[in-house]
């Protein structure tokens, strides 16, 4: 049953009444490929119902030359039917990343998820049917800001209870801001969402290079991350980023492939896995009180190449970062991106994923005391995860 707590029930209104009166407007509907347009000032991009998913997103660099940024799909009804589901964009739902032995207990019951995962070990992304296998509705349109919402029945996927969820993105001049709220409303359940989005600040129209190794990143506030089995899973260790360590991205931004040729990044992402495929731990209490808004990016991407920046705010305690190690010349880019007379494909190590997000598993390791930012029940806060993207351009020299 659908319980609606106040707050949400009025946004849902207002979302409704926002829809209502452009929903005569043909131009704020789907278009002919089944995509949903916001523009502001310079950033344009396209939406789809499947897993609320970013589709496209356009940034001029440094040339003045639009780029689509983000990968993904031509066609919005390919998503369902691409047999490989690299989570393309969308929000993982309703709990991202990896749940050990797809099992976890909540006061004292154990309840087991439908495992996906290194031989239905774990549970990957809220299970073969998770929220970004689903078309969300639609709520709002309007021409900069889109609202989609989600009902998870109980039971689904092993979940105990019903989630209600709105993800609303919204674009102002050079941002993408993403909100996602979610409400347990019938039983205690564990929550956590994330964008998965793919980048390639290039397009892949770099002649140098198709990959996204040349691109930049600093993590200014992960001096730690999360320890991991030789399948991802959190072990229960905090580990250290030492400086000049492969891990070590907060003393100063580096290349993403600064460190390839480092014998200690192989298994860095799993067994025999060469790069990045780590959760991050974002302390930024320890300078004082600060507002997430205001106060410095958890991250920031660039590429020398394009000129494009991304910084990237949030609320969120955790910062996962894959490198695409697992691509293999199969996904096919978009006919918006990449370079005449190239393989039409995205390579190994072709993309970086991002991801804003809570500790991951947090509700297998009581003992990190996450539980109020990963379970949720009826009568408690909502859950909430906002971020902003923001974007600029290092002109050409
Ligand atoms: C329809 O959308 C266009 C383009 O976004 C906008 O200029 C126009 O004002 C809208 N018309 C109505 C009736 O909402
Ligand atoms: C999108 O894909 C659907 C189903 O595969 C197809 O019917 C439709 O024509 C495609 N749209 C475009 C614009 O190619
Ligand atoms: C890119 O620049 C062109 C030409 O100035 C402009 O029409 C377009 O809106 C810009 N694109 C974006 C995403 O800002
Ligand atoms: C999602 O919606 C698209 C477009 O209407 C449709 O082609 C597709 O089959 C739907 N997928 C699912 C999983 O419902
Ligand atoms: C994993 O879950 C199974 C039931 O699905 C249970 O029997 C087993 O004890 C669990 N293993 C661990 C290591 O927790
Ligand atoms: C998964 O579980 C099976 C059976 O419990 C085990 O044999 C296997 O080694 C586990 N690990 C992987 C990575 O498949
Ligand atoms: C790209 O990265 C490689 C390996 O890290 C490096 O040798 C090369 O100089 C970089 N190229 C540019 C243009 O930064
Ligand atoms: C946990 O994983 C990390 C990273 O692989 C490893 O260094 C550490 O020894 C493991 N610890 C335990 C207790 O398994
Ligand atoms: C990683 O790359 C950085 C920047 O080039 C370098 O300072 C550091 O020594 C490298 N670390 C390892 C382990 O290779
Ligand atoms: C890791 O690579 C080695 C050497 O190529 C191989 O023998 C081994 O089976 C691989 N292990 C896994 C789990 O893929």
């Amino acid at each position: 049953m659908l319980s609606f707590k106040l707050p949400v029930a009025l946004s849902l209104l207002a979302a409704t009444a926002i829809a209502q009166s452009y929903g005569d407007n043909s131009t704020l509907g789907p278009n002919a490929d089944g995509k949903y347009e916001l523009s502001a000032e310079g950033i344009r991009a396209y939406f789809i119902p499947y897993g609320a998913s970013i589709s496209n997103l356009f940034i001029n660099d440094t040339n003045g030359i639009e780029r689509d940024i983000v990968l993904g799909f031509d066609n919005a009804s390919h998503y369902s039917v691409d047999p490989f589901h690299p989570h393309l964009g969308g929000v993982p739902g309703r709990y991202a990343n990896r749940i050990k032995n797809s099992s976890f207990v909540i006061d004292g019951q154990e309840y087991h998820v439908t495992p996906n995962e290194n031989n239905n070990n774990d549970t990957l992304h809220g299970g073969p049917d998770g929220w970004d296998f689903r078309n969300f509705t639609v709520v709002a349109h309007t021409t900069d800001s889109i609202t989609f919402s989600i009902v998870d029945p109980d039971g689904k996927e092993g979940f105990p209870g019903e989630v209600v969820s709105y993800i609303t993105y919204t674009l102002t001049p050079h941002t993408w801001h993403l909100k996602m709220v979610a409400l347990a409303t019938t039983k205690k359940t564990p929550i956590m969402l994330s964008s998965h989005t793919y980048w390639n600040l290039d397009a892949f129209a770099n002649p140098d290079t198709p990959t996204a190794l040349n691109h930049t990143l600093s993590l200014p506030y992960s001096g730690q991350r999360i320890g991991t089995d030789g399948i991802l899973i959190p072990n229960g260790t905090i580990l250290p980023n030492l400086q000049y360590d492969v891990n070590d991205f907060w003393s100063a931004p580096k290349q993403i492939g600064a460190n390839f040729t480092s014998p200690d990044l192989l298994g860095n992402c799993g067994t025999n896995c060469t790069g990045y495929d780590t959760c991050y731990l974002v302390n930024r209490a320890q300078n004082g009180p600060y507002d997430w808004r205001t106060t410095g990016s958890v991250a920031t991407l660039s590429s020398p190449w394009s000129g494009i920046q991304v910084d990237i705010f949030t609320d969120q305690d955790a910062f996962q970062v894959y490198s695409c190690g697992g691509q293999n010349g199969i996904l096919p880019i978009k006919s918006t991106q990449g370079l005449d007379g190239r393989s039409r494909v995205v390579e190994q190590f072709g993309c970086i994923v991002m991801e804003v997000e809570d500790w991951i598993d947090a509700i297998n390791q009581p003992e990190w005391q996450r539980d109020k930012k990963n379970i949720f029940g009826p009568g408690d806060d909502p859950y909430v995860l906002e971020a902003a993207y923001v974007f600029s351009v290092k002109k050409s020299s």
